[in-house]
């Protein structure tokens, strides 16, 4: 046996664990649109890999953690076919409302989205064969709790396959391969001809916009240099065996300044909570200062990057 690192979370207070649920669902309803838009073309890479690790079969029961607007449950209930059935769930009603809608567009009957907490599945005791969750760990107050729930509805043999949002592992092939290829993006930064999402909006934001008393970001969110191992020590202490993890990166270079803007407030979660709960005129300001420095690095032929990847776990319940 490995000796696991510990995974120091404090523990989690009830009311104030509520309270950060629903500020942070309540932050993706007004942006579910937005967030569909960019979502189809940012993230449809990393919902693909995530659905072939799970190695989906015909017949089987998916279920789909923090779906969002259903990009992973749509892409499994196609895999699944009509002989099986896949779950989306929720916490935002606006992300329901648009993963229903692109179910209903997409024509598929094996597919449905539901309103519930990760941390409290409504679901059987070893009920599903497959448990998918992209982006959605580090939203939880208790993540540690969301993966003994999916322990306990997949049967046994049954694979769970999570992703979060993470730079590259540090020790790793990858990870060294893909700091090589950055080596251009910091002299671009260097002679201000590049802006890097998110850090551009967030250092913005935390200048221009005051924070309220609700955390921003989970725990889990702030572990950032050893993100990726505080994810593969909570999967094995929720009961699973690791099978595997994989990172993938990708970057895209963003034309507009405006477009730039729109991507960075629907994904950054720290711009978008605060930026839902601003006075309208402040966040006009922060827009303009936010376009007119990017118009100046456009000026220097500079570039708007919008680097995205996921650490995946691949673990089954033995
Ligand atoms: C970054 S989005 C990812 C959405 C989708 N999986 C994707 O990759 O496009 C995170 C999602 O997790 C949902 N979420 C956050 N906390 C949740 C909870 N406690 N239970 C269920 N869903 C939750 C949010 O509402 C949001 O839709």
């Amino acid at each position: 046996m490995t000796a696991q690192p510990a995974v120091q979370m404090s523990p989690v207070n009830s009311s104030s664990s509520e309270t950060f649920k629903l500020r942070d669902a309540s932050s993706y309803d007004c942006v579910a649109d937005k967030f569909d838009l960019f979502t189809e073309r940012l993230t449809q890479p990393l919902a693909n890999r995530m659905v072939a690790l799970a190695q989906l079969q015909p017949g089987q029961r998916v279920l789909d953690v923090g779906t969002g607007t259903g990009i992973v449950a749509l892409a499994a209930a196609q895999r699944v076919g009509s002989a099986g059935m896949v779950t989306g769930i929720d916490l935002s009603d606006g992300m329901l409302a648009t993963a229903r809608a692109n179910v209903a567009r997409a024509g598929l009957a094996n597919c449905d989205f539901r309103k519930m907490d990760a941390e409290a599945l409504e679901v059987g005791n070893q009920s599903l064969d497959v448990v998918l969750s992209l982006f959605a760990l580090l939203h939880l107050p208790d993540p540690l709790a969301a993966l003994r729930e999916m322990f306990r509805t997949l049967r046994p043999g049954g694979r769970l396959v999570l992703a979060v949002g993470s730079g590259a592992p540090l020790l790793s092939w990858n990870g060294l391969v893909h700091r090589l290829c950055c080596l251009p993006d910091l002299l671009f930064t260097a002679q201000r001809r590049q802006l890097s999402a998110p850090g551009f909006l967030n250092d913005l934001v935390k200048k221009r916009l005051p924070q309220t008393d609700v955390a921003e970001e989970s725990e889990l969110a702030h572990h950032r240099a050893i993100r990726t191992r505080s994810v593969a020590t909570l999967v094995r202490r929720a009961g699973f065996s690791v099978l595997g993890t994989y990172w993938e990166g990708h970057q895209t270079m963003v034309k507009t300044p405006e477009e730039f803007w729109e991507i960075q407030r629907t994904f950054s979660s720290i711009a978008r909570k605060r930026i839902a709960g601003a006075a309208p005129e402040k966040v006009n300001l922060l827009r303009e200062e936010f376009l007119q420095e990017c118009r100046e690095v456009q000026t220097r032929n500079g570039r708007l990057v919008y680097p995205f990847a996921a650490f995946f776990v691949v673990a089954a319940r033995d």
